[in-house]
């Protein structure tokens, strides 16, 4: 009996973005993508992505513009749908500063001035798009919901195509329902937040391995495994269960093209990695870092975190200066539970070895 191999890199999720291979690179928001990071992964054949949720219209209008001439292959644009919790934009004067003052220790202890609020906390959503839909990127990555009909529409229409963020089986059914071309399934393993939009993040905890046979059941479109996946072995495995591909988010983070301090890439090698945890301490929102003593602190003291993106205001200043300092335990350390395998700094390197792996494997 001959065997019959299947080729790993060929699968519905490579027809449908003309990619050579099924490996996304995830997008990271607050800054910390990179134009060298998602071009890196496009040219090496994988997709690139860019975080660009927290960018005013005309900085995403660059940042397509910059990725157009740093790379003729597909890369995707990432934005949250949802970018704003109830009662932050409408926020008094008197309930920023109470929460503001909540975190004065931490900036006492770094010299820093507690911020004053500022004129607004986000961009809107719907700018955002109109800039996107103009500048038609080969792929459009969202998170925290489903963007309206007309928007998927005007993506058809210009031949965006689309991938929705699923932290639940019923999450990734309503996103075939609303016609979007693929979908990344997120478990709890993963770096940075729980993207929950039917229900709590709390109560949408599913684990990569779980979630991937799970939605298998349930979607006919393809399927990108996210969470925990930082080795060829892990996206074989993704694939063995139904996946069509994996989003990898932490392993590419911690190489030099990310735009992560070199604090915050350093930590993901430190003692530090060996600890991860989901907190609301950073954002105001649900997310995984590495643990540090200002998150078991915060969480003794049971301090509630400002809504979304408030509290993601805040500590964001807060992190500047702690970066500054070279203070990684002052900071947003985002994360996945896999840390403790990444073995490489430099993202073609890493490209390479995940497709020498999975090939061989
Ligand atoms: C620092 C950081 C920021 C992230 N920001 C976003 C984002 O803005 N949009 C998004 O779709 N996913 C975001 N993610 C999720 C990643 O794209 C990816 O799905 C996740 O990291 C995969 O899990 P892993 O970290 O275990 O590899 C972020 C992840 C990290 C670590």
């Amino acid at each position: 009996v001959t065997p019959t191999k299947a080729m790993w890199n060929r699968t519905p999720l490579t027809a449908l973005l003309q990619t050579a291979y099924p490996i996304v690179q995830g997008p990271f928001g607050g800054g910390l993508s990179s134009v060298e990071l998602a071009a890196t992964v496009s040219k090496c054949g994988g997709l690139g992505s860019f975080g660009a949720h927290h960018l005013s219209a005309s900085a995403i209008s660059d940042v397509i513009t910059a990725l157009r001439a740093a790379t003729s292959k597909p890369f995707a644009i990432n934005l949250w749908v949802s970018n704003e919790d109830t009662g932050a934009s409408a926020m008094s004067a008197a309930d920023f500063e109470k929460y503001a003052q909540q975190l004065k220790p931490y900036f006492d202890e770094l010299d820093a001035q507690v911020p004053a609020r500022p004129e607004s906390f986000s961009y809107r959503f719907d700018d955002q798009v109109e800039a996107m839909l103009q500048h038609a990127p080969p792929v459009f990555s969202f998170v925290y919901g489903i963007p309206s009909s007309d928007v998927l529409r005007a993506c058809k229409a210009r031949k965006i195509i689309t991938v929705g963020t699923a932290t639940t089986p019923d999450e990734a059914a309503a996103i075939e329902a609303a016609g979007i071309d693929a979908i990344v399934v997120t478990g709890f393993e993963a770096g940075g937040h729980r993207v929950s939009f039917l229900d709590t993040a709390e109560r949408s905890l599913y684990g990569t391995f779980s979630l991937v046979q799970l939605a298998r059941k349930r979607v006919r479109i393809p399927i990108i495994a996210a969470g925990g996946i930082s080795t060829a072995n892990a996206i074989k495995a993704a694939q063995l269960l139904g996946a069509d591909g994996a989003q990898i988010g932490t392993a590419f983070l911690a190489c030099r093209e990310s735009a992560a301090s070199e604090v915050q890439r350093s930590a993901l090698f430190s003692d530090l990695r060996h600890h991860t945890e989901l907190t609301k301490l950073f954002s105001g929102r649900l997310a995984r870092s590495l643990r540090t003593s200002m998150i078991e602190q915060w969480h003794t003291s049971k301090t509630p975190a400002a809504p979304y993106p408030v509290q993601s205001y805040l500590m964001g200043k807060l992190k500047e200066a702690a970066t500054a300092q070279g203070r990684p335990e002052r900071m947003s350390l985002w994360s996945g539970q896999t840390a403790p395998l990444l073995e490489h700094k430099n993202a073609k390197t890493l490209f390479e070895a995940l497709v020498a792996g999975a090939s061989a494997a």
